[in-house]
């Protein structure tokens, strides 16, 4: 009899006046947190009845900027798809082709049965594109941020993680053996002086600071000169996650270490392959012997099968794409800046974005789950945040970009906000019509273009698009 087998009978008894304890009793105690995570008084039961639950929705087909939810179709502005290539006809042939090589599946470890050419060709890709001597690829980004650091932070060690680390990090320093000591998001004062701490009390010990390089919440950019000075300074290493910089930020979408120039004094650097690489897995690049180490060490890597061969060559034909059509990434910070001004202009707090995510806050969990509905039925979709992913009272609409979104599904998304906005009284009613903006047109898919642009939306094109190239 299964949990929700003993449940049911157990209301059945309740309804029919028996005696209700030996029914309680079979039931183990362990799972009764299970049952009052779905109590009538919850937030699952209350969003579920009214239809607002915004999360595990099916998406029916999906075309990248577009997909079918619930039979309708809908502008996907909650993705992490920054290049636009989960449906690019070359990438889908490459799957193809791989599958029909080596078949679906690698049914074992890289340690063991799971290495392909492939693998080999994809890491030495890698290595190369990051300008690192070695690279090692996992199943997830998640196993991958876990495994490196299981694997190099021993009981010895200490690790600086800051607070809004992703929980792939988090879940790595609770695994390593190593002391996690975490510091106040982004505020580098404090992790000085945990590290000066650190070097009067324990000046043997190995120290790693680990950090997301782009913060997926809120879209801003690790201080990633600073986290190096105070690594060099104190005799730390420095590992970035750059899941949603690859592909996205820096020359050539090398990451947020490139964006300031210093990839080269970064000793770990990892990434996904399931954002702009529009596949699944991750990898991790450094020294020789540091990823030579974590190949044999990381449970993550050798006890869990390898990426499949579609994923693997997907990722492959999405390098060669970005590396050959660099307009991909023009447009991508073109729009990300477009949409950014259109929302600040609207009324709405952006915080202070500077990649394709832009968080748009809502206030309250009520509001926001709300919000997140009249979007949908306005025909957007976006991510709803809630506590404890941001602090309370500060729920988001976490929007995310593409490089093949079109103007109009720009527009479509600033209209629906603008609307829904007013509604609920998150922008005053006086905010900027998004369509005076139309008249001027916007957005467009090359600078040249784009300086010829002058509503208030876009009349900082002419500088800020070409200001993230300086950065890179
Ligand atoms: C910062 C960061 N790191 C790692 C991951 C995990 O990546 P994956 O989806 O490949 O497991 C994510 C995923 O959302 C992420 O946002």
């Amino acid at each position: 009899m299964t949990q929700s087998d003993r449940r049911r009978s157990q209301e059945t008894a309740t309804s029919q006046g028996e005696d209700t304890e030996t029914a309680t009793e079979s039931a183990p105690s362990l799972f009764d947190k299970c049952h009052q995570f779905f109590d009538e008084s919850g937030d699952y039961a209350k969003t579920k009845d009214a239809d607002l639950y915004p999360y595990f929705r099916p998406i029916e087909r999906n075309e990248g900027t577009s997909a079918i939810m619930n039979g309708r179709e809908i502008i996907m502005a909650g993705s992490n798809n920054y290049l636009g290539l989960t449906a690019d006809p070359r990438v889908k042939e490459a799957a193809r082709d791989a599958v029909a090589k080596y078949g679906t599946g690698c049914t074992g470890s890289r340690f063991l049965n799971g290495t392909l050419d492939l693998h080999l060709r994809l890491e030495e890709r890698l290595a190369d594109f990051m300008g690192k001597d070695e690279a090692v690829l996992f199943s997830t980004g998640y196993m991958t941020n876990e495994g490196v650091i299981q694997a190099i932070a021993g009981r010895n060690d200490i690790i600086f993680s800051d607070k809004d680390n992703h929980a792939c990090i988090v879940q790595g320093t609770k695994i390593s053996l190593a002391d996690t000591q975490r510091y106040r998001h982004n505020d580098l004062e404090h992790l000085e002086k945990l590290l000066r701490r650190a070097q009067q009390d324990r000046p043997d010990a190995g120290k790693l600071i680990a950090t997301d390089g782009v913060f997926s919440m809120s879209g801003k950019i690790a201080r990633v000169p600073e986290l190096l000075d105070l690594a060099q300074q104190y005799d730390a290493a420095l590992m970035l996650d750059d899941a949603h910089a690859i592909g996205v930020i820096g020359p050539s979408g090398r990451g947020s270490a490139s964006t300031f120039g210093r990839s080269d004094e970064v000793d770990i650097i990892t990434g996904t392959f399931s954002k702009s690489f529009s596949s699944l897995g991750g990898f991790a690049v450094g020294d020789h012997d540091v990823i030579e180490f974590i190949r044999h060490e990381a449970s993550a890597h050798i006890f869990s099968a390898s990426m499949p061969p579609a994923n693997t060559a997907t990722v492959l034909k999405c390098l060669d794409i970005l590396e050959e059509e660099p307009e991909r990434l023009e447009r991508l910070w073109e729009i990300s800046d477009y949409m950014r001004d259109g929302f600040r202009n609207l009324g709405f707090d952006v915080w202070d974005s500077e990649t394709p995510i832009i968080p748009v806050v809502i206030g309250d969990m009520n509001t926001c789950f709300q919000f997140w509905r009249d979007l949908l039925d306005n025909g957007v979709f976006v991510n709803a945040v809630v506590p404890p992913a941001v602090p309370p009272g500060q729920t988001l609409m976490r929007t995310s970009y593409m490089a093949t979104h079109s103007n109009e599904e720009l527009d479509q998304i600033l209209d629906a906000f603008h609307k829904v906005g007013k509604q609920h009284g998150v922008i005053g009613s006086n905010g900027h019509s998004v369509s005076e903006h139309h008249a001027n047109g916007h957005a467009r898919n090359s600078r040249s273009s784009a300086e010829n642009v002058n509503s208030p939306a876009t009349g900082h094109m002419n500088g800020s698009a070409s200001g993230h190239s300086a950065a890179a």
